[in-house]
């Protein structure tokens, strides 16, 4: 047994937290507290086709130090996830990568709706967290962006009990305002082009299918304080629909081109500055239910490639709880809310079961971020000075120690 002596627990009590194992052994764990680990319900760890960005033994130990031992990983891989072959291939990918590496990560994984495969929906059904819909293209070439097929996929997921996790921004307005701005040529227009209208269209078209279907909708990556208010009227409207945002919709906005160019570069884009309020109130209403880091890795050459060329999305998943932590030391989210966000909802939505995961957590701890375990190398969080960090993963009963 591995005893972390006088942890304290989220309620503020000390006590002792014991972790079955054959090694005896007791840690002091005065000052440090223990909370659910993490589950990250967004990310993409780029296994199959895209191992040069990251694989499974590279995010794993960036998921451990940021606390977290739960994922769901996302199908716009090379192939991507659309059929139940693919999607048996790519758990045995997986499982040689976590096997290489020797870290037993728990995660499900999200299906891809593909117009030609919806057939498929049925047989993965129990092999799935959820499918995944891209209303408008993002990485990758997953999209369904006409209403018959999106009406298909909400009526087949109510009548097989599916989640059905969104990708909201139109494809159709999108595709006008690339037009439209067809000359950006700076990283900033990336807002512009995809703006919170293209999202917020999105978002009214995906509760309307889930309200006439019955089905449960997961709003991922939620940005802006409009598509807050739809959701908190669907919620209140008895519309079976959940909200996730991201660290960098919640901790970084348009300002940041300036310094950070196409690294910032995502998918949703980052919004100005006043969508942040609307963010904080709508975790503290329970209007947002999670946080995702949406770990999204492409290499530094690929990220400092024009804009145009630059591809969408950035690393997350190792400084997702560290800043939430930060946060929490600032005064705008209670601890009870980091792990209701993390880990908590999360446990409800998707059904997944206690794990006896853990993190412990020194909130006093300050330190820079200088490095990252991703294979990517680099980290938008990177250079920030957090108070509030993971000291111990405990995962499937082992420590990890960071
Ligand atoms: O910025 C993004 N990057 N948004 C997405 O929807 C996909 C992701 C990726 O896979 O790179
Ligand atoms: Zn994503």
């Amino acid at each position: 047994m591995i005893i972390f002596k006088n942890a304290t627990s989220l309620t503020g009590k000390t006590f002792d937290l014991e972790i079955p194992s054959t090694e005896d052994n007791v840690i002091d764990a005065t000052g440090l507290t223990a909370m659910p680990a993490v589950i990250d319900p967004h990310v993409h760890f780029r296994t199959p086709g895209m191992e040069y960005k990251e694989d499974w033994t590279t995010a794993s130990p960036a998921a451990i130090n940021g606390g977290c031992t739960t994922v769901f990983d996302m199908p716009n891989t090379l192939p991507p996830t659309v059929t139940e072959a693919l999607l048996v291939e790519k758990k045995a990918i997986i499982d040689a990568q976590l096997n290489e590496i020797g870290i037993p990560l728990r995660y499900q994984l999200f299906f891809g709706a593909d117009k030609s495969h919806l057939d498929q929906l049925a047989e993965v059904k129990d092999q799935v967290v959820g499918i995944k819909v891209f209303m408008g293209c993002s990485t990758g070439n997953l999209v369904i962006d006409d209403d018959e097929s999106l009406h298909a996929v909400f009526s087949l997921a109510a009548k097989l009990d599916m989640l059905v996790a969104v990708h909201a921004e139109d494809e159709e307005m999108m595709a006008e305002r690339k037009e439209k701005y067809f000359d950006a040529t700076s990283y900033a227009c990336h807002s512009t082009i995809r703006n919170v209208d293209v999202a917020v269209v999105a978002v009214k078209k995906a509760i309307s299918l889930a309200k006439e279907y019955g089905a449960r909708l997961y709003i991922l990556h939620v940005s802006s304080a409009e598509e807050i208010a739809l959701i908190k009227a669907a919620k209140l409207d008895g519309v079976k629909v959940f909200a996730e945002t991201t660290p960098h919709h919640l901790f970084f906005n348009t300002t940041m081109y300036d310094t950070h160019q196409g690294r910032c570069v995502v998918n949703p884009a980052l919004r100005d500055p006043s969508h942040h309020a609307a963010i904080v109130a709508g975790i503290h209403e329970g209007v947002i239910d999670t946080i995702g880091s949406d770990h999204a890795p492409h290499t530094k050459e690929e990220k400092d490639q024009a804009y145009g060329q630059c591809p969408s999305g950035m690393p997350g998943i190792e400084f997702m709880l560290p800043m939430l932590l930060n946060a929490h030391h600032q005064g705008i989210f209670s601890l009870a809310e980091v792990a209701a966000l993390t880990c908590m909802n999360a446990r409800q939505i998707f059904g997944v079961e206690d794990t006896k995961d853990w993190v412990l957590v020194d909130l006093n701890k300050t330190k820079t971020v200088d490095s990252t375990a991703s294979k990517c190398g680099w980290s938008p969080y990177m250079g920030l000075t957090l108070t509030g960090w993971p000291v111990y993963t405990i995962l499937r009963n082992t420590v990890f120690t960071l």
